[in-house]
């Protein structure tokens, strides 16, 4: 009888990529949407601020009764909190069956063996074979029109807060004809946009018969897939913003306008305490060469307030940063001392003082995030419908510049690529109606 398997996925997008490959590589497992009645319950789990690490110990939790009520039921624990913490999650939860780490998940049918015999299983290596080339090749099923691609794992940049390269190894790139190989199936199964993901992915160096590729060559050549209609990556580093890359924002018809490059901070002090290797005027530099070549691109980031050390003027620094390059979204969070890094070692801003610092920089997030929404009423924009919407005969898809769209239709399916005029901007989404 097929089992059934649930998975609770935290944390960036490769993690979201990781658990389809999990329950892929999981036979006699069909996948459902709630723990209840679960055979296999595995968290997917992401280490990146405190909060992120406790939640997993808190999801175990209420995981009890479910497991008194049905001994046969398994509990694993994947992801960055499983590659940090191995055996030590098993110690302050023993109910949890299997410990696997992101570069050993192709083993996880042996661990599910180990587990079922009443065995704690555990791996958290960095193994030498290719998970990629051991895990089973996607199966044929249609798919939805978006998919992710992981073409880079790792990181060698060693921010001062991360702890990224101690969980995903070192930097590593998939041989160039296996991501061509995936993208064609994915294509094949109804997919045309493609998000390219890794942890550094502009960092990405793949092999092909001797030759290296960077990431503009592989995106140029992913384009000339007919049926592919859109290409994304996520996410970069801006010290490895190559010349050809930032070209291809400007000549490559399916790289979509919209780029997500972190900067963290607008103060050198904090940048180089942080060792970005980059300072507040080379990103704004980087960031007008990609416009001049994209004009209407839209960028996103991320920021850390309050790291170890951060001023009044240190923080002023990275609002002016904010002023200065305009953004369509991004990311921020209150630093969090994460153990074994250097910035652990530091003094922390006091909590009061980091919190205000984050109201106040959300505030303007939201102010540009809006005037960038509201800058694309009247505007033609192509749409690409993922789903229904919530009223009758609404369809939502995503703009190239990756604003949520609700078009009201009763002609389009999941999957349709259609040009529409936005007619108006709301909190969170556009509304638009079609040509
Ligand atoms: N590889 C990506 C993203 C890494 S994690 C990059 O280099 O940009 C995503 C974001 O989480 C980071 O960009 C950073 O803003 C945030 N982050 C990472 N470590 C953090 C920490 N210790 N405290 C708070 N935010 C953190
Ligand atoms: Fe973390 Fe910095 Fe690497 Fe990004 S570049 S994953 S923030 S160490
Ligand atoms: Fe989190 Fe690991 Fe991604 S720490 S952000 S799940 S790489």
């Amino acid at each position: 009888m097929t089992k059934k398997l649930y998975i609770k996925t935290y944390g960036c997008q490769m993690n979201v990529y990781d658990s389809e490959r999990m329950a892929e590589v999981l036979e006699g497992y069909e996948q459902v949407e709630s723990p209840d009645g679960a055979d296999m319950i595995l968290l997917n789990t992401c280490h990146i601020r405190e909060k992120a690490a406790e939640k997993v110990y808190s999801e175990l939790g209420r995981y009890k009764d479910l497991k008194q009520a049905n001994p046969d039921l398994k509990i694993g624990v994947a992801g960055c909190v499983a590659q940090a913490e191995g055996e030590e999650i098993m110690r302050r939860q023993p109910m949890v069956d299997l410990v696997v780490g992101p570069q050993s998940y192709h083993r996880l049918p042996e661990l599910e063996a180990r587990a079922r015999a009443g065995q704690k299983a555990l791996d958290t290596d960095f193994p030498e074979e290719d998970k990629f080339e051991k895990l089973k090749r996607r199966p044929k099923a249609q798919r939805g029109p978006t998919a992710f691609l992981t073409v880079q794992e790792g990181c060698d940049k060693f921010c001062a807060f991360c702890v990224v390269p101690y969980t995903r190894g070192a930097e590593a790139s998939r041989p160039v004809a296996r991501v061509l190989a995936e993208a064609e199936e994915l294509v094949a199964r109804g997919v045309r946009e493609i998000t390219l993901l890794g942890q550094n992915v502009n960092a990405y160096h793949g092999e092909d018969g001797g030759e290296t590729w960077g990431l503009a060559r592989l995106i140029r050549r992913l384009a000339e897939i007919d049926e592919l209609k859109r290409i994304r990556f996520t996410t970069s580093h801006p010290n490895d913003m190559e010349d050809d890359l930032i070209a291809a924002h400007g000549d490559c018809e399916k790289l979509m306008p919209y780029l997500h490059l972190p900067v963290q901070s607008g103060s050198d002090r904090i940048l180089k305490r942080m060792n970005r290797k980059h300072t507040a005027a080379s990103y704004i530099a980087l960031i007008e060469r990609i416009r001049a070549a994209r004009p209407d691109l839209l960028l996103s980031g991320d920021f850390i307030v309050g790291f170890p050390e951060e001023t009044e003027e240190d923080f002023q620094a990275t609002l002016d940063l904010i002023e200065r390059v305009r953004y369509g979204a991004a990311y921020s969070f209150k630093y969090s001392a994460r153990p074994g890094t250097p910035a652990a070692e530091r003094p922390d801003v006091a909590a009061d003082v980091a919190n205000d610092r984050l109201q106040r920089l959300q505030a303007l997030i939201t102010r540009q995030q809006r005037a960038a929404q509201d800058a694309m009423v009247g505007r033609e924009v192509h749409v690409l419908i993922e789903k229904p919407g919530r009223m009758p005969g609404q369809m939502v898809g995503k703009s190239d510049h990756l604003h949520a769209v609700h078009v009201t239709s009763d002609a389009l399916d999941v999957g349709d690529l259609v040009k529409v005029r936005i007619t108006d901007s709301g909190p969170n989404s556009l509304a638009g109606r079609l040509l």
